[in-house]
């Protein structure tokens, strides 16, 4: 086997095998292995054109020999124990300037532990985030970087040249040491379980508050994406309410089972949010709502109990569904860049956000023209809660009368809302100068003697009710 290959790939499932054929399009000579040998040579039998550009390896040691050192190998196999193994394969074959790249969907903190455990000698390691499903890995994912700069500098020419471009800039950047591309990543799936839950909440408001069939519902969506609202969760929420079931002739929509599935990202995000004590409400109400839809013996049990909700509505239009749409889409955004800022001063880690919104433009799932306003937004002011620039601001003021018109609405009706209902509710708790946490401190200080600070300044941080604690 001669070494001509330019960079290795491990793992030919679905993004595997597209990310893999992204790379030999672009020009980068690749050697490929996959654990069924089958699957290798089958790869390659069906990458027509490009199969000149891909070479089949057998074993480990053949795929190592295949590439120029110093040696890239990218894997793409089942984030966890799986990457382990195949780190731990792979290590002695490797030289310590050779680089693993792990383009799965790692928890940050695993990729920490390797990118320590790497930095004591062996081969280099980084960690990549990569967005877009099969379509984004086959012409242009965005793509999140984190590990040494060096590594990534040295591979940049080949993610920026897979990546998605934004007007001719690639949507692929460094976000810091370690786990940092990993970390945006997972706030990127938090943020898209938020985005994907709102819209679920707005088609639920239609469905069974303002009786609408799907055709109706996807006419509306597409109306929606051709305004300040256009992205690819709207755009592809659009084309499944317009499909048709092939089997019973009814809306697809109408056939699917609302039970959702998740990897677990989503939920990282929220439980680092609690590590770092950053508030995430609308990413963690869309969370619950997926563990929710699972439990439909419950909810069934439920309805039962309680009687049929959600009622019809009358008291919401449609122009008022996509204002609390675009004000909830907003607070959702704020809380996960809220988070990624969180995390960066916590782990001294750049994240610059920027360059993330920049990065989000194109190729991922979220993807969306927002996104490019909020790259301007945050490029005058980076350490700014997005809520606050004046563009994101000014839609606030003129939408989130709207989101609490939908909220109160739905709350009437019976309609479910939790992911907009918590964004209103951060929404209003962040335009609360005086909050209600005098009554919080007055609690603690009566059964703890925990003490309070006075509005007034005075040094008593005790209450009359001193001595009267437990
Ligand atoms: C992406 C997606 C992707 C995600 C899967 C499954 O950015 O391309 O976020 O990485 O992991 O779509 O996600 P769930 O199973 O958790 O919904």
């Amino acid at each position: 086997m001669t070494n001509t290959a330019q960079i290795g790939l491990i793992g030919l499932g679905t993004m595997g095998a597209m990310l893999a054929l992204n790379i030999a399009e672009k020009g980068f000579p690749i050697a490929v292995w996959n654990r069924t040998t089958a699957v290798t040579h089958g790869f390659k039998a069906e990458a027509g054109a490009l199969a000149p550009m891909i070479t089949a390896t057998e074993s480990l040691a053949e795929l190592v020999a295949a590439i120029t050192p110093p040696r890239a190998i990218v894997l793409m196999v089942p984030a966890g124990q799986a990457v382990d193994d195949m780190i731990a394969d792979l290590t002695p074959l490797l030289s310590a300037q050779d680089l693993i790249i792990d383009a799965g969907n790692a928890l940050f903190h695993d990729t920490n532990r390797r990118a320590a455990a790497a930095a004591k000698g062996g081969p280099r390691f980084l960690g990549i985030g990569v967005s877009g499903g099969e379509e984004g890995a086959r012409h242009g994912p965005a793509i999140m970087g984190g590990g040494d700069k060096a590594d990534w500098d040295r591979v940049a020419p080949v993610l920026n040249a897979i990546a998605a471009q934004y007007k001719g800039e690639p949507c692929a950047e460094y976000m810091g040491p370690a786990g940092a591309g990993h970390f945006v990543k997972a706030v990127h799936n938090g943020i898209e379980y938020a985005d994907m839950q709102m819209i679920a909440e707005v088609y639920g408001v239609m469905r069974d508050g303002l009786g609408m069939q799907a055709a109706e519902i996807a006419t509306v969506l597409r109306g929606w994406n051709a305004g300040v609202l256009q992205s690819y969760l709207i755009e592809i929420s659009a084309e499944v309410a317009a499909a048709t079931d092939s089997h019973s002739g009814k809306p697809m929509l109408d056939m699917i089972l609302d039970r959702a599935g998740q990897k677990g990202t989503g939920r990282w995000t929220v439980i680092e949010a609690q590590h770092l004590a950053a508030t995430i409400p609308a990413i963690e109400a869309a969370v619950m709502a997926r563990n929710l839809s699972s439990r439909l013996e419950e909810r069934l049990a439920g309805e039962a109990l309680f009687g049929a909700a959600p009622q019809p509505t009358t008291s919401v239009t449609l122009a008022q569904l996509e204002q609390a749409m675009i004000a909830g889409k907003i607070l959702c955004y704020a809380q996960g860049f809220a988070l990624i800022s969180a995390a960066a001063k916590a782990f001294d880690w750049p994240m610059p956000l920027p360059d993330i919104a920049r990065v989000w433009r194109e190729g991922c799932i979220i993807r969306s023209s927002m996104l490019n306003d909020m790259a301007t937004a945050l490029s005058d002011d980076a350490a700014r809660n997005l809520m606050f620039a004046p563009f994101f601001a000014d839609h606030l003021k003129a939408s989130h009368g709207d989101l609490r018109a939908v909220v109160a609405a739905a709350a009437l009706a019976g309609l479910p809302v939790p992911a907009l209902a918590s964004g209103l509710a951060w929404f209003d708790m962040m335009r609360t100068g005086r909050s209600t946490a005098n009554m919080i401190q007055a609690q603690r200080d009566f059964f703890g003697a925990h003490g309070f600070e006075r509005v007034d300044g005075l040094a008593d941080k005790h209450g009359p009710w001193a001595g009267h604690g437990l």
